[in-house]
């Protein structure tokens, strides 16, 4: 059995006032020996999350990374500024940054090796549109995505990875995968972790992600290889995120 991982994406959201106030509800909910969680935040409050969350259970990370390591390079932060933070995670490759802002596969890809070098655990996502899914090319596009990523990190990099499926039409919708629909994406992909690195891939947590709530969280968590959850919508209330940490 794979422990679970869940992992509030607060994307673009937060002030230090109401940072404080969920982290605290959060905290103060959290059961030891539960399931491990952290929070990936805007990139202006990790060191309030390192003040806040220090020493306890949550771990917590960034929400992206540049491919650089320093230097000219304005309006990015670094691997090692992350690490400075304590970061234990990062988000690489999230449908909004691959939409909004143009990210290949191939800067993805350097995005993980550049948080891999920094010794932080990269969350790779990947996931297909609608308009993908309906024309039958899910596989396709996730297996592209995640094999662009294997192809620069190599197989000794694969324990060190946390997949994470996030198909866009399920992203802030309300519209969840079913958990067959899921679990069937999780089997593929983790079969492609096991092309790269067999022994490996049995230990890759493969998170799901889009509207995820408490109330759909254990259903499909209890999938094979569905190892636990990138939350966004239900991870800036603490009952919720509470919720689904209880359920994984
Ligand atoms: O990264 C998390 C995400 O994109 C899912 O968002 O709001 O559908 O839970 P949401």
């Amino acid at each position: 059995m794979r422990p679970k991982l869940v992992v509030g994406n607060w994307k673009m959201n937060g002030s230090r006032a109401a940072n404080a106030q969920l982290l605290q509800g959060i905290l103060a909910g959290l059961n030891d020996g539960g399931a491990a969680s952290a929070v990936c935040v805007p990139a202006p409050y990790l060191f309030q999350c390192e003040q806040l969350l220090a020493g306890s259970a949550m771990a917590w990370g960034a929400q992206d990374v540049a491919t650089e390591p320093c230097g000219a390079f304005t309006g990015e932060v670094c691997s090692s500024m992350l690490q400075d933070f304590g970061c234990r995670y990062v988000i690489v490759g999230h449908s909004e940054r691959r939409a909004y802002h143009g990210e290949s596969n191939a800067l993805v890809a350097g995005k993980a090796k550049a948080a891999l070098d920094a010794g932080l655990t990269p969350i790779v996502c990947v996931g297909e549109t609608l308009e993908q899914r309906e024309a039958g090319a899910t596989q396709d596009v996730v297996g592209a995505q995640l094999d662009a990523v294997l192809e620069v990190v190599g197989a000794d990099a694969v324990p060190k990875l946390v997949v994470a499926y996030e198909p866009v039409w399920a992203i802030g919708t309300g519209k969840t995968a079913t958990p067959a629909m899921a679990q069937e994406v999780h089997a593929f992909l983790r079969q492609k972790l096991r092309n790269c690195n067999a022994e490996a891939a049995e230990h890759v947590q493969i998170l799901y992600g889009g509207s995820m709530k408490p109330e759909n969280a254990g259903d499909l968590m209890a999938q094979p290889d569905i190892d636990g959850g990138l939350i966004g919508g239900a991870a800036l209330k603490s009952s919720d995120f509470l919720g689904i940490i209880r359920a994984a």
